[in-house]
């Protein structure tokens, strides 16, 4: 599957430590295990029931607000009762068999063979072979395909039926491989026999049509589902996808205000109106990470295309970061001749292993933007589980089937337990198709290429959002590029992950390589750039990280100070990550002066009102003339990205409560295993933590996180690396004190907090006597450390001033451009430029991104 895969695992909920004030413990007198039971007296309203079990009692003590405990309780309740989910429900597949066995089974049959062979149908299934190189075997040789479906039973065997040994199922791959003679397969259920036959007439229809020219070319309509920040990206998806007989519904998460304005842009500029964006409640959805609400977003959107667009013959959903390996002709070609059809991925295991690490025997519910695991449960009986990725493409029949307002009790029944489920939309389309009268139609080929790389993937990254370890896929990089190219010949039209912060050569290169004939990019101005917002001031939603409006604003002031305009009136409009030739160049500011807030005619003529500057961050790293060449990268910063090993936090500012992160990158010249030391020194020149790496081959490239006592001193930090006993290098970072709390201004109560260094019970530790004196030779002397004794409880221009000093040191302004039209008509005393002249604004032409031709074609 796409969410699970082999590194998903339960996530371990708080202790009971952190739970057995409220609750009491129970004997359970039918299976003598301990259960846990939630204390009423810890709740303000009067629960429905005893809420009973480890994990739902877990949820409800964690959850914060009100309407969550009381979901969590009720849906407890209901699940405890019985009453949560239907017992049974009935597959309306008119061949089912109620067995899913390993789906690496392919073969060839020919159809008088199969006619012979009564009660099912017989084949013989060649392993190893993938399935479009099956299908295509077969089709040379005069035999159907058979798909990569299932074996009712299975075999080990001859091809002739009386030679078939029975084996029972679990030993049938055990026994068959290795021995050239025998075949491992089973009986056909007539539902793969009719899928094979219907794409052999598909493919004779192709044939034939092809000639007569008659087949209307397939429509798609594509269901954009986007969150973050990388709205350029997006557009130039849109861009690449765009085709003015498609369909093109955006779904923004409810919480991404910018991505939301951005999409609304485009919509605006799409005269043909091909491209809707949903809007408001109802229709947007705060859709997380493997939340119930991506499948409700899902189902949503869909019902509203069905009613946008009568034409369209497939939903294919598409996310920020998937990206075209074919051309729209090839997609468009490809589902012409599979009309009908429903592409899905499938998990390729055995069904209840599945179950389990997918977490669908778990219920979960969501709240507070989180999915709670509340307890086991148990599936309904009478149907196939099924599920995989939920990447899709899927036909207008089967979206209607969904859609329909008349009550469908297999769907009806689906929808209550998949409203509970984490991943829903992994399976839930999945299992309607193998028990509804769609199961002819289910294809194990979702059209994706995922970059999975479990390793890196599977790390827990989402435990803030759901009680559940899962995995993600990993960006592609231009080192992939020939993989990606060698699915030519394969039925695959996207792949996924992309992002441009990442690595865009990639995306660049398989722009080119589809469409080679089109305008000659690379000699566009922008081509090799790429811009993300930060920060926008119109947004509500998502809070703005408090340093990124600090340093922000400060930067802002720093700007108009070189016009010697030296006042607080200034309005930080955006923030902008700017990247060049695939590397982050800088910062970008958008800054005007505050004309509101203050009296207008003392501002100066001459002066530009608009500004955008691109700030530059200073380097401090130096390394030793040994080590210089063996360290590729040392860098400490704050959002750390353990499966693209790299930081999110472009601006690289660091506050007092940051959470810090040393990464680091070893050449392979370093042969030998080294042990390396991290020493950390305070603002004070207080050895504050001492971390070991252990340097091996695979181990080259990784991070620390310093258990450091909050909050971080303000200041100078030092690091210093130390192999054996001499310097390797050492890097400096500075904590800056923060002018806004919760995006406020900074209180004197809470500047007093977090402005004075770590509070409370300092963590003691000896030195080690040999730190000691490798600090005294590099000037740092651990007797005579400085403690400050004033009270630091700046606020206002004050702070700011201070703030000011440290962000001046560490970032420095390249350039200045004049951002208001306007303004640059009138007058230009300051010899500055346009910023739609330059070549770095993000006010500058961005030929990937620009929809404004869109829909002109
Ligand atoms: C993996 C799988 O590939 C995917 O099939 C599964 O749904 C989640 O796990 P991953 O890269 O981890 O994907 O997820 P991502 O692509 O970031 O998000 C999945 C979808 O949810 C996207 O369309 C994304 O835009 C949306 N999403 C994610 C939100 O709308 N809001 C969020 O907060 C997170």
């Amino acid at each position: 599957s796409d969410g699970f895969l082999q590194g998903s695992r339960q996530l371990k909920l708080p202790p009971d430590k952190h739970v057995i004030s409220n609750k009491v413990q129970i004997h359970s007198p039918q299976n003598r295990t301990i259960k846990v039971k939630l204390d009423k007296k810890l709740l303000n309203f009067t629960p429905v029931c005893d809420v009973i079990g480890r994990e739902a009692v877990s949820a409800v003590t964690r959850a914060r607000s009100e309407f969550c405990k009381e979901l969590i309780v009720n849906v407890s309740c209901l699940s405890q009762q019985g009453k949560l989910y239907p017992e049974r429900l009935y597959s309306s597949c008119p061949h089912s068999t109620g067995f899913i066995g390993k789906p690496k089974n392919l073969g060839c049959f020919k159809d008088d063979k199969t006619q012979r062979i009564l009660s099912g149908y017989y084949a013989v299934f060649k392993t190893n072979n993938s399935p479009e190189h099956c299908a295509f075997m077969c089709l040379q040789s005069g035999y159907r395909f058979a798909g990569t479906e299932y074996s009712t039973e299975c075999f080990c065997g001859m091809e002739e039926p009386s030679q078939v040994k029975r084996v029972p199922d679990s030993s049938c791959n055990m026994k068959c491989s290795g021995d050239p003679k025998q075949s491992c397969g089973g009986y056909l259920t007539t539902n793969i026999y009719r899928t094979g036959i219907r794409r052999f007439k598909a493919q004779e229809a192709r044939n034939s049509s092809l000639k007569t020219g008659k087949e209307k070319p397939a429509r798609i309509a594509f269901l954009l589902t986007v969150n973050g920040r990388a709205s350029r990206q997006v557009k130039r998806l849109i861009n690449v996808l765009y085709d003015p007989s498609h369909f093109y519904y955006i779904h923004v998460d409810a919480r991404q205000d910018y991505m939301y304005r951005e999409m609304l842009k485009v919509e605006k500029i799409c005269r043909r109106k091909n491209i809707k964006v949903a809007k408001g409640a109802g229709l947007r959805y705060a859709s997380i990470w493997g939340g119930a609400s991506l499948l409700t977003t899902l189902l949503s959107s869909a019902k509203q295309m069905l009613q946008y667009s009568q034409h369209w013959d497939f939903l294919v959903n598409l996310s920020e970061s998937d990206f075209p390996i074919k051309s729209n002709a090839q997609l468009i070609d490809f589902l012409t001749w599979n009309k009908g059809l429903n592409f899905v991925k499938s998990h390729g295991r055995e069904v209840q292993r599945f179950i389990t690490k997918q977490g669908l025997d778990k219920t979960f519910v969501e709240c507070e933007a989180r999915m709670w695991r509340l307890g086991d449960r148990k599936l309904p009986k009478g149907i196939q589980i099924d599920g995989g990725s939920d990447w899709v493409a899927l036909s207008r029949d089967f979206v209607e089937y969904l859609s329909s307002p008349e009550p469908n009790e297999l769907v009806t029944g689906l929808l209550k337990i998949f409203q509970y489920t984490l991943l829903p939309a992994e399976s839930f389309f999945h299992t309607v198709l193998r028990n509804s009268k769609f199961c002819d139609t289910y294809v194990d080929n979702n059209l994706h290429v995922t970059n999975w790389k479990r390793k890196l993937g599977c790390k827990c990254q989402y435990k803030a959002v759901v009680d559940w370890c899962g995995c993600s896929p990993n960006d592609f990089k231009l080192e992939d590029l020939s993989r990606i190219r060698n699915t030519a010949e394969r039925n695959l039209f996207f792949a996924r992950k992309f992002e441009p912060v990442i690595d865009q050569r990639i995306i660049d290169r398989l722009e080119d390589w589809l469409y080679p004939d089109r305008e000659n990019r690379t000699k566009m101005k922008g081509h090799d750039m790429y811009w993300q917002n930060l920060y926008h001031h119109a947004d509500l939603s998502p809070m703005t990280d408090d340093t990124v409006l600090t340093i922000g604003n400060s930067l802002g002031r720093l700007i108009f100070t070189r016009f010697g305009f030296n006042t607080g009136h200034i309005r930080l409009l955006e923030i902008t990550a700017y990247f060049v030739k695939n590397k982050f160049r800088g910062i970008l500011i958008l800054v005007e002066v505050d004309i509101k807030t203050f009296e207008s005619s003392t501002y100066q003529n001459d002066l530009p009102d608009r500004v955008e500057a691109l700030i530059t961050l200073q380097r401090n790293f130096t390394a030793s003339k040994m080590w210089s060449s063996r360290i590729k990268s040392l860098a400490i910063n704050t959002d750390y990205d353990q499966k693209e090993q790299t930081f999110r936090n472009f601006l690289g500012g660091i506050d007092p409560m940051s959470n810090l992160i040393l990464a680091y990158e070893f050449d392979a010249s370093l042969v030998t295993p080294r042990n390396l030391s991290v020493l950390w020194i305070d603002p004070n020149g207080a050895l504050a933590d001492v971390n070991n790496l252990q340097l091996e081959e695979m181990t080259l490239m990784g991070s620390v996180k310093p258990q450091l006592d909050e909050p971080l001193s303000i200041g100078k930090w030092r690091v210093f690396l130390i192999a054996d006993t001499l310097i390797a290098g050492n890097l400096s970072f500075v904590v800056t004190p923060l002018a806004f709390w919760k995006n406020r201004q900074m209180s004197m109560k809470k500047a007093r907090d977090i402005h004075n260094g770590p509070s409370g019970i300092r963590r003691t530790r000896e030195i080690d006597p040999k730190w000691i004196s490798i600090l005294r030779k590099a000037g740092i002397n651990q007797e005579q450390t400085l403690d400050g004794t004033i009270i630091e409880d700046r606020t206002g221009p004050e702070l700011n001033a201070w703030i000011d000093e440290f962000v001046g040191q560490y970032y420095t302004i390249e350039n200045i451009c004049i951002a208001n039209e306007m303004h640059s008509k009138k007058r230009n005393d300051h010899d500055l430029h346009e910023c739609s002249q330059t070549n770095w604004s993000s006010l500058s032409f961005d030929p990937k991104a620009d929809v404004h031709n869109l829909c002109e074609i």
